[in-house]
């Protein structure tokens, strides 16, 4: 698995689609930069998820909020009081931990413990079944998984402020090393807030001490009023947007997953008071739906439900991917009630509610959230698309099988040679072809290199231009998947390839 993870960190350098942020001074830690390649299949998710949410929902709309925002909003939305993650240093490797994290790797190995029991019986019981060893097994499985559940209800109940110390002491009593040094010599815990700050303006007053947004859930909470009354749109509707959040993350290890600097994709959805647990469990079946819709195995994907809530929930769930190291969160639907709008008419003192003309009355709408990432949705697309296939002939072939309307270039123009008129009509079908579709033109090294190439950043047409096509206006095209060439008219490529790459 972490040669799997390897391999995907590596690919996404090589070919332009993730570098370490300020690599020439050694990089940024937990920042990342996306390259040509990157750029144009981030865009691509972009759309596909502003597609499905604002333009096929009559009743969403978008937004585009700033990220510099008052700074009392984050003390309305809860994140200067609570936006904490407990933390712990290991005073001989003076090295820094998440303590909840270092517990959570703890269980996932004792998770690892039982996946091997099963496996190894697996192995076994192909040759002979024994119903004791068959018990034995089942017992010390079902021993680790208690054990796992005891110990991440006690973190669970201990990572308030006041229980931190026992943070500490579960982290003792299972003797939980510095994964490095196998240091066992921990401070206490505490709580480190994760935004970022920054000033407004040249003034000293404290007034002016900003964050960058953790979320951009805020941005549309505090647009309610301005877009419901400008768009008109009665309850429930709902308001999407994309954009850059800031989390000063403490572990950050995991590429692209967490990061410092990264993008969501939010909706908040404004329902009627009593109406949100039917809309919380519509929007869980609608964005699993779409993320199937991407086709990348209904098997990659799961829910966890929330046992415990957030202050301001009352249900909450998460879409849980397989990424290269496990199930992770990809996307959570929270029901969110009425916290964050009535906690923003507290402390601006200006009224959030709507008038509800069915029910003649005036209230503070409920909300529903889905909130993606987008740096993990890439990651996601990106890792589960690249493959290793061997071919008939015996030779090997990285290919990068996006979803054709994500990939980056949509199709290479390939002259196979620099004379005879080929470069000419490849730059012909190449301006005519450029105003539907991201399209390259490459004359460099010989075709079957040109043809790996564009496998390797999943183009899912090549368009070959020989000598016969300078006569007959006929071109090949072959197919990233099938890698089977067909001989075309070149009038028929655009219909050819807007059947394939589109939405
Ligand atoms: N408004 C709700 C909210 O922000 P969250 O669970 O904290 O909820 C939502 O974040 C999504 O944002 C996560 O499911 C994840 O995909 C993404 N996300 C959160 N922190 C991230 C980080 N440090 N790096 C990359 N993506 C992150």
């Amino acid at each position: 698995q972490e040669d799997v993870f390897k391999k995907v960190i590596s690919h996404a350098k090589e070919y332009g689609f993730i570098f370490p942020s300020s690599e020439i001074y050694d990089g940024l830690s937990a920042v990342y930069d996306y390259g040509q390649n990157g750029a144009e299949l981030k865009n691509n998710l972009k759309q596909y998820w502003w597609k499905a949410m604002v333009q096929l929902n009559e009743n969403i709309v978008g937004l585009d909020s700033a990220i510099l925002m008052h700074p009392t909003i984050w003390k309305a939305s809860g994140h200067v009081d609570a936006f904490n993650d407990p933390l712990i240093d290991n005073k001989d490797s003076k090295k820094r931990f998440r303590a909840d994290v270092l517990v959570e790797d703890f269980c996932a190995k004792l998770e690892d413990k039982a996946q091997k029991e099963i496996d190894k019986a697996a192995k076994r019981f192909g040759d002979a079944f024994d119903k004791n060893e068959f018990e034995t097994t089942n017992t010390r499985v079902v021993e680790y998984r208690a054990r796992q559940k005891t110990i991440l209800e006690r973190l669970a109940k201990s990572l308030t402020e006041e229980n931190l110390a026992d943070v500490k002491s579960l982290i003792e009593e299972l003797e939980i090393a510095d994964p490095d040094t196998g240091s066992k010599n921990w401070t206490d815990v505490r709580q480190f807030n994760l935004m970022f700050g920054t000033k407004l303006g040249a003034s000293a007053d404290s007034a002016t001490d900003l964050y960058l947004r953790p979320e951009t859930a805020q941005g549309i909470f505090v647009n309610f009023a301005n877009v419901q009354k400008t768009s008109r749109h009665k309850l429930p509707f709902g308001i999407a947007q994309i954009g850059k959040a800031f989390r000063n993350e403490i572990v950050a290890r995991q590429f692209i997953f967490r990061m410092r600097e990264f993008e969501q994709m939010e909706m908040q959805y404004f329902v009627p008071p009593g109406t949100e647990l039917e809309f919380y469990e519509a929007w869980k079946e609608k964005r699993m739906n779409w993320h199937l819709a991407l086709g990348l195995g209904e098997e990659n994907y799961k829910f966890h439900d929330h046992e415990k809530l957030a202050h301001y929930a009352n249900a909450a769930a998460d879409i849980e991917f397989k990424f290269p190291f496990g199930f992770k969160e990809l996307e959570g639907i929270h029901s969110r009630t009425d916290f964050d709008l009535s906690a923003h008419e507290k402390h601006s003192g200006r009224k959030l509610q709507y008038f509800d003309p069915e029910r003649n009355e005036n209230y503070v709408p409920y909300v529903v959230e889905t909130s993606i990432g987008l740096d993990r949705l890439f990651l996601a697309v990106f890792s589960t698309s690249l493959k290793e296939e061997v071919l008939e002939d015996g030779t090997e072939r990285t290919v990068l099988s996006l979803p054709p309307a994500l990939a980056p270039v949509k199709a290479a123009i390939l002259p196979l040679m620099k004379k005879d008129g080929m470069p000419e009509l490849a730059e012909k079908i190449f301006n005519d072809l450029k105003y539907d579709f991201n399209i390259i033109m490459e004359d460099k090294d010989s075709i079957g290199k040109r043809y790996r190439r564009q496998d390797a950043i999943g183009t899912p047409f090549c368009i070959t231009i020989d000598q016969d096509s300078v006569q007959d206006f006929t071109v090949t095209i072959r197919d990233r998947d099938t890698m089977k060439q067909e001989r075309v008219p070149m009038e028929n490529l655009r219909k050819i390839i807007d059947e394939k790459v589109s939405f």
